[in-house]
């Protein structure tokens, strides 16, 4: 498919698709589930701060040269989409101790697939800040732009989301491109289709139930 000139697929290299065939293994033990998307997780956030501006610094190196690099030019927060996007916040604490962390609390109706907000919770200057926010699943995008029109009516500009996505479908990928065009997605794969039921195929489950352990077998739901 044309994933579009926002949309940032990790690289499909034969380690990150040998970890995807652990996972997403019905049979997956939960310890391996988590470590294992752990690894990817920490991925997608390194690709996610790649997209964000940086401006020129040239530091003195020890043996008194000058190294002309680069620094952070903004400031960012991250922004999960309770539940599964917790998962991600662990990976993210390792590489930016520091970070402020709001939350929104999304849950998708089990009938209708119709996302509800049920509470949010932001930085009060969320407005001036790159945000990435961390929602692994993005099936039929629902989800994903409810949060985002919870992050533009706190005045974050569009341009300054980074949804962070463990796998994604094409319908919602599609979705995100034509309704907020502007949101920049990094995502480990593209799934076939979504069947019926709005799972995507071949999928890998409920991600939040895997993670947090609330299923008996870990397989797909
Ligand atoms: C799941 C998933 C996403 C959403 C994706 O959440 O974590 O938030 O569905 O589907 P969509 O793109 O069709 O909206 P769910 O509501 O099942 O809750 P969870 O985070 O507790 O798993």
């Amino acid at each position: 498919m044309t994933t579009g000139h926002n949309v940032h697929l990790l690289p499909q290299t034969d380690q990150l698709r040998a970890i995807h065939t652990i996972i997403r293994d019905r049979h997956c033990s939960r310890q391996d589930f988590v470590f294992y998307s752990r690894r990817v997780i920490r991925l997608l956030l390194e690709a996610g701060l790649d997209l964000l501006p940086f401006a020129k610094k040239d530091v003195i190196t020890p043996v008194g040269a000058t190294y002309q690099g680069l620094e952070f030019a903004t400031k960012i927060c991250a922004v999960p989409v309770i539940r599964a996007g917790e998962a991600m916040e662990a990976e993210l604490r390792e590489v930016h101790p520091g970070i402020r962390i709001g939350k929104i609390l999304i849950q998708r109706d089990k009938q209708t697939k119709l996302p509800h907000l049920y509470y949010k919770h932001l930085p009060a200057d969320i407005a001036n800040r790159h945000v990435l926010l961390l929602e692994p699943m993005l099936a039929t995008a629902g989800s994903a732009i409810a949060a985002v029109d919870v992050l533009l009516d706190a005045g974050v500009q569009e341009d300054h989301i980074i949804l962070t996505n463990f796998i994604s479908s094409p319908e919602g990928l599609r979705r995100v491109a034509t309704e907020r065009p502007r949101v920049k997605i990094v995502t480990s794969a593209i799934e076939d289709r979504l069947n019926e039921h709005a799972f995507m195929i071949p999928g890998i489950g409920d991600f939040g139930d895997r993670f947090f352990g609330t299923t008996d077998s870990g397989a797909v739901t």
